[in-house]
């Protein structure tokens, strides 16, 4: 989408949005904007409300923002204006961007936009969105500089675009092959490097956890490998996703919820983006992310439960439970990761238990880490922009659950309690003790309801989170 600043409305035909800041409801001052009065009966600008003025060259769409109103309900109440009132985007649409928005607050509102011009009828007849046609330039009203924020808004929602294409679209469509592909794609566009291990070079590297997932597929596994260098990089920093392209459960097979399992590669597609958007902001730092990317299939090949598996970093794994799959290829991931490329940082994503959510909810991601620092910067990184996550505790007490009799370590307890934390301290148990390693459990926050369509979709939770984290090291 393209941009451009009016110096006045006066001679502008089409559609204006005006964010407007909470008066009061029984003010006798009416709102007043380029001649057009509104009435405090019918809106004073409180929070969620909107008011629609239409005169011959004009429509006004007024947008109340309450008295004040953070970065993630301002992005969602621009997204749903351009989501919601698509039919009054003519040619011409003109945003007003009152002059004590901060920078933070002007990329909210182009990010929003931007962001309401999804769709999820992917294979339905549908028409495009205004905001989409090739010739749409998107005018903005302003006494301050607004282009600098506007064009990163659109950057992190076209990021964010990108990741919900990947969860939402079927897998059948989206298999690891499409994933390894969308990497290449991206790299080549944004300046990364991309390698993927087909099923022949991962076993000759290695990847014997990540291998045992996949073996119940017909879809080729693709162990992705993403490289940004950038020259000055200050740090390097290193990101796995868990890539499930479907989780059926495998043997143990899934008795609910396994029609959702389609985002079981929302951590891997949040590394994705996140990758494309720190290329694309081109950020100082080098970041090297790896998704393993499989299908969790039922199949006289499948993995079975109790057998005795190996790993890229040498321990052995007992098969309690072959729905429990996602730790697995995120130890092949994390070893890997961290024996290679020594990153300085290390963080993972991954929708991983049903016990985040049951934790959680739908609001919040389960975070581990036996680092404060990390801690508080990744929490703070995700409260600025409304991602939110908790951390729960790694404590030694719980090494017990993973306990094998057989086997170096074992991939289920077998009990349903504290499912979110053993399966961190499983993590844990292939990170050869990095003293900066971060789990974030998305199971909860990946794929979600909310007014944007009737069902469950994509939230992209976790691309703006971490490039947050990392523009704030
Ligand atoms: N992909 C699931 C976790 C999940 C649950 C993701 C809900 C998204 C929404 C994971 O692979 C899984 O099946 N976990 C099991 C582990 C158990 C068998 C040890 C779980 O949490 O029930
Ligand atoms: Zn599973
Ligand atoms: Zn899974």
């Amino acid at each position: 989408m393209n941009i451009k600043k009016v110096e006045s409305l006066d001679n502008f035909l089409g559609t204006v949005l005006i964010p407007v800041f909470e008066t009061y409801k029984k003010s006798i001052i009416p709102i007043e904007f380029n001649g057009v009065s509104v009435s405090s009966k019918v809106f004073y600008g409180s929070k969620d409300s909107i008011f629609i003025s239409d005169s011959k060259e004009r429509t006004y769409i007024f947008i109340g923002l309450g008295k004040d109103i953070d970065y993630k309900s301002l992005k969602t109440t621009f997204r749903r204006i351009a989501a919601k009132q698509k039919e009054l985007f003519g040619l011409k649409t003109c945003v007003v961007i009152p002059e004590q928005f901060s920078n933070s607050q002007i990329e909210a509102v182009f990010s929003g936009l931007y962001l309401g011009t999804y769709n999820l009828g992917h294979f339905k007849k549908t028409e495009l969105h205004p905001f989409l046609a090739k010739d749409f330039v998107l005018e903005y009203f302003s006494q301050n500089e607004v282009e600098e924020s506007a064009k990163r808004g659109f950057k992190i929602a076209n990021a964010q675009l990108e990741t919900f294409h990947l969860v939402d679209l079927p897998p059948n469509k989206v298999t690891p092959e499409y994933l390894a592909n969308w990497a290449k794609n991206s790299g080549e566009k944004y300046g990364f490097e991309v390698t993927a291990f087909d099923r022949k070079k991962a076993t000759q590297t290695g990847l014997h956890a990540f291998l045992a997932v996949g073996k119940g597929s017909a879809a080729e596994p693709q162990f992705i490998v993403m490289e940004y260098k950038p020259e000055n990089a200050k740090k390097h920093i290193g990101l796995v996703g868990k890539g499930i392209t479907f989780d059926t459960g495998g043997l143990n097979i899934k008795t609910a919820g396994m029609v959702q399992m389609k985002c079981d590669m929302a951590g891997g597609a949040a590394v994705l983006g996140a990758m494309q958007l720190i290329a694309d902001l081109k950020l100082p730092y080098q970041v090297t992310a790896i998704v393993p990317a499989c299908e969790n299939s039922v199949d006289a090949h499948s993995f079975l439960p109790s057998d005795v598996i190996q790993s890229y970093a040498g321990h052995s794994i007992e098969i309690i439970d072959t729905d429990a799959e996602g730790r697995l290829i995120l130890a092949d991931g994390l070893a890997y990761l961290i024996k290679n490329y020594k990153p300085e940082i290390v963080v993972d994503l991954a929708t991983l238990t049903g016990s985040a959510v049951g934790t959680f909810g739908y609001e919040c991601a389960a975070l581990f880490t036996n680092n404060d620092a990390l801690s508080q910067r990744l929490q703070q990184a995700g409260t600025e922009i409304g991602e939110l996550l908790w951390q729960l505790p790694l404590w030694d007490c719980y090494k017990s659950d993973i306990e094998s009799e057989i086997a170096d370590v074992k991939n289920y307890s077998g009990k349903p309690v504290a499912g979110a934390i053993s399966a961190a301290k499983f993590l844990e148990f292939f990170t050869d003790s990095h003293p900066s390693w971060a789990h974030l459990d998305i199971a909860g926050v990946a794929f979600g309801d909310d007014e944007f369509a009737k069902t469950k979709h994509a939230t992209a939770y976790g691309v703006h989170l971490i490039t947050n984290f990392i523009q704030h090291i």
